[in-house]
């Protein structure tokens, strides 16, 4: 498809929808999101793959809501899972219980119960004690667990240290060294059904290398499995490609095919992949308005009604998003460095210094690119502000797929205790 978001007749659009549409009819914080641009990835993923594409899992924790969810299990994906309510979610947005996979290093008995009953496709396993956990619930169900298991292949993915999941000293998954006498013990416990390895080594890795580095060791391991005599079926590669928050080129999808190809050929496995970011960043944007353009000697900040509450990766993981007014600079509009803030009483709510943008007045609005992965799900009521609403663009069609909620409904279900009631409080 042509760009998601561009400018058309000096206005900015999702699609056939001018953003200033929205955010006059729904007002601001509001994420939109392009469901043609869900689609085109989804498809330029499994293409790269043709004629014999990978299960592709969505990694649910991107972007949760419903409507995103349901764009991609249309296509054909599946979702990776990390909680009851992500496997809740993606059942309730139509995707079929033998295309998610469940993650995670804390699944408590409920929601090991839960993926039972609903008959997921696998647990991906990241320890002993969750092992023999599953095993023991599903035994006394009378049912067998399928089961991966997630190696820490014990990799660096050169990307944040906040979103690096593959090293030896991270949470995830089971140490390399003691992953055949797991996978044996798998193999032998009643109730485990043993398919195959998964490893996921963390997120926005744009460099090939730490990905083959890691491919290598999991195809090994099967290699060395099967050598045992052990059954691997299945390889689930996790997700970690690479989006564009800026001047980054963009991810080589046909080299990672072929290098996953290439890797892969001679063992005839099952391949799953767990993209997140890849399948909904670029899809996205966080639309906002200006409050205050506040000018001293010092600096210049321009002050929106979106903070950290609304789009916290700039305080968390110093990310920085592209900024575009939703109206069209005219050409040759002076443009003036600022530093772009929000709402929010902490000095960390800043998106970013020194943007280089027209000048702007109170009521203009502005739109963070690359902002569908990751942003709305982290979303909080910190400061009490109304939450963005968002909405799902499909050609010349948008619809509110989440509305706002204003102070009043998030403090809605807050109790006083009896003993405090007394005291004048409304
Ligand atoms: C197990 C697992 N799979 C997939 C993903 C998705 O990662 P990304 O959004 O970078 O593709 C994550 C993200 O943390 C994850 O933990």
């Amino acid at each position: 498809m042509e760009q998601a978001f561009s400018y058309r007749a000096g206005a900015l659009c999702c699609e056939e929808v001018p953003l200033v549409a929205i955010a006059d009819t729904l007002g601001t914080p509001v994420y939109v999101y392009s469901a043609n641009a869900i689609r085109a990835r989804y498809r330029a993923l499994v293409d790269a793959f043709a004629p014999t594409p990978p299960l592709v899992c969505y990694a649910v924790k991107a972007n949760h809501n419903l409507a995103v969810i349901r764009t991609l299990a249309a296509m054909g994906a599946g979702a990776d899972t990390v909680s009851g309510g992500e496997i809740l979610r993606a059942r309730r947005a139509g995707v079929p219980a033998e295309k998610i996979v469940f993650a995670g290093v804390a699944k408590t008995d409920g929601e090991i119960r839960l993926a039972l009953a609903e008959g997921i496709l696998q647990f991906n396993v990241e320890s002993v004690q969750e092992l023999e956990r599953i095993a023991a619930i599903a035994a006394a169900a009378g049912r067998e667990a399928p089961v991966a298991l997630r190696i820490n292949p014990d990799v660096a993915a050169a990307t944040h240290e906040k979103i690096s999941t593959g090293r030896k000293g991270d949470k995830f998954g089971i140490a390399f060294g003691e992953a055949v006498e797991v996978y044996a013990r798998a193999a032998a416990l009643p109730g485990i059904r043993p398919l195959g390895l998964h490893l996921h080594i963390g997120s926005q890795i744009g460099d090939l290398a730490p990905f083959e580095a890691a491919y290598r060791r999991a195809v090994e391991l099967v290699r060395t499995l099967r050598a045992r005599g052990l059954p691997v079926h299945r390889l689930d590669l996790g997700g970690g490609l690479a989006v564009r928050y800026g001047a980054e080129p963009p991810f080589d999808l046909s080299a990672f095919a072929a290098l996953i190809r290439g890797l892969t050929r001679d063992f005839h496995l099952e391949l799953v992949l767990e993209p997140g970011r890849f399948l909904v960043a670029e899809a996205g944007v966080l639309l906002a308005s200006v409050i205050y353009l506040k000018e001293s000697a010092e600096r210049r900040f321009l002050v929106l009604d979106a903070g950290m509450n609304a789009l916290v990766r700039p305080a968390m993981y110093g990310a920085r998003h592209a900024v575009l007014p939703l109206r069209e600079p005219e050409d040759g509009e002076p443009r003036l460095a600022m530093d772009v803030v929000g709402p929010i009483c902490e000095s960390s709510d800043l998106f970013g210094r020194d943007y280089r943008l027209p000048r702007l007045s109170p009521g203009d609005h502005v739109a963070f690119l690359t902002a569908g992965a990751y942003g709305m799900v982290m979303a909080s009521d910190y400061n009490s502000r109304p939450s963005p609403a968002e909405v799902l663009v499909d050609g010349v069609r948008w619809a509110v797929v989440r509305p706002r909620r204003d102070p009043e409904e998030q403090f809605r279900d807050e109790r006083i205790p009896a003993w405090l009631a007394g005291d004048g409080a409304r």
